[in-house]
């Protein structure tokens, strides 16, 4: 499947070429959380016809906060639900005349999977096995209609590690998760395939390197960062942060999963990256000198010397990177952040919205930081 017509799709691009498009309605599972959000919020501005229902727990990592500007919008629908419950999700999908699941819900942070990971593998198998059931047995008893889709998001992790010199991943590389996260997602994205290969559903599926962006929730690096530099606090880097990371900001994974639910074939799945390929000591060091820049009362400046290094996360991946050559050449998606902008862009953020973060600084929290970083 080739569209070599299409140079590079931008999200408003895209939107505005498919004027003819009907109108989905959507269960947007995780709509609380980081990236889920970021696409409730983008999926409005560019199909506000659409009919959005939010599924989410709203566990430690969801918040209601994040849909700030979009409650009380006649189109979305929030409703507070676990993905394991069986009843509920019939219900909505019979109701709410559902045509497209976005799957986002999960359990998404290696430290916490290492932790514990026992709700991993309930949230992000026994939930996505749950949706895939449900959404199967609605789609066949509507008579299978041609525009049903089921677009599971996953990770690039489920790769496992590269080294320096190995190509990125691409579609076809083997699955080798190393973290209970991983390994997890790797199962939901097993079961995703199985669904497609041994019933026709139409699912799809993404792997996508690591977002960055607003509403990221402050146990991931970036947003760490960020507010341990505004508060003072040292910057715990594990291991000697030559760990590589490749960085997409958050609008261009909404917008390459737009792609992919409008113009791919059933059954597909893409690798979606942000050709960033960074340093974990280099991403740090880029935070701090943003952070002295935009911020005019810091408790210590320079703020690179917070940087502590701190013992190594157990099984810690030292490199991932993508090979994004078929959306590119297929669907023609491109990201359209640089890392430089989508980082000041980030920063911005969190130093405008003291009162986003603030609360999310919890007994929880507290006790989890301790826990990780002893
Ligand atoms: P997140 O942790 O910020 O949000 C997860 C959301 O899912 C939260 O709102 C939470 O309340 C909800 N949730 C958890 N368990 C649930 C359950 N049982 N039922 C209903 N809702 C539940 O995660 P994120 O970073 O936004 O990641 C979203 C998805 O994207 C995940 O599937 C993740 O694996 C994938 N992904 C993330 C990244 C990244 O860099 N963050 C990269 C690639 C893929
Ligand atoms: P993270 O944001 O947890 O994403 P992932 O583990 O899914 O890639 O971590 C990104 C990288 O930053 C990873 O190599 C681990 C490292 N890291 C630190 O060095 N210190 C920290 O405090 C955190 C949270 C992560």
């Amino acid at each position: 499947m080739s569209t070599p017509e299409i140079q590079s799709v931008t999200s408003s691009a895209l939107s505005s070429t498919l004027l003819d498009r009907h109108p989905r309605r959507l269960i947007i599972t995780g709509g609380a959380g980081f990236i889920g959000s970021n696409f409730v919020h983008y999926w409005g501005q560019h199909y506000p016809g659409d009919r959005v229902i939010v599924l989410d727990a709203l566990t430690y990592a969801g918040n209601r906060a994040n849909l700030a500007g979009l409650e009380g919008h006649a189109n979305l629908r929030f409703v507070q639900g676990d993905i394991c419950d069986r009843a509920l999700i019939d219900t909505l999908l019979a109701e709410e005349a559902i045509d497209t699941i976005v799957h986002f819900a999960a359990e998404s942070h290696v430290d916490r999977s290492i932790l514990g990971p026992g709700a991993f593998v309930q949230t992000n198998v026994v939930g996505t096995f749950t949706l895939l059931e449900a959404f199967r047995q609605h789609w066949q008893a509507q008579g299978k209609p041609e525009q049903y889709r089921f677009h599971h998001v996953s990770t690039d992790e489920v790769y496992g590690s590269l080294n320096p010199d190995d190509p990125g991943f691409s579609e076809i590389t083997p699955y080798a998760p190393n973290s209970p996260y991983s390994a997890s997602k790797a199962g939901s994205d097993h079961l995703v395939r199985a669904y497609h290969h041994t019933y026709g559903m139409p699912t799809l599926m993404t792997n996508c390197s690591n977002n960055y962006g607003p509403y990221h929730f402050p146990e991931k690096l970036i947003p760490l960062m960020c507010i341990n530099i505004l508060l003072g606090k040292p910057l715990p880097v594990y291991g000697d942060g030559q760990n590589i990371r490749d960085w997409l900001y958050v609008e261009d994974h909404c917008s390459a999963i737009d792609t992919v639910i409008h113009r791919s074939q059933p059954g597909e799945t893409y690798n979606v990256g942000g050709n960033n390929e960074v340093k974990n000591l280099d991403l740090v060091q880029m935070l701090c000198t943003l952070v002295d820049e935009l911020a005019p009362d810091l408790p210590v400046r320079p703020s690179s010397n917070l940087i502590t290094f701190v013992k190594d996360r157990p099984g810690h991946d030292r490199r991932y990177a993508i090979d994004a050559t078929k959306i590119k050449t297929e669907l023609g998606w491109t990201p359209s952040v640089t890392v430089e902008e989508g980082l000041r862009r980030t920063v911005q953020w969190y130093l405008n919205h003291p009162d986003w973060w603030q609360p999310l600084l919890s007994e929880e929290y507290q006790a989890y930081y301790r826990k990780v970083y002893a």
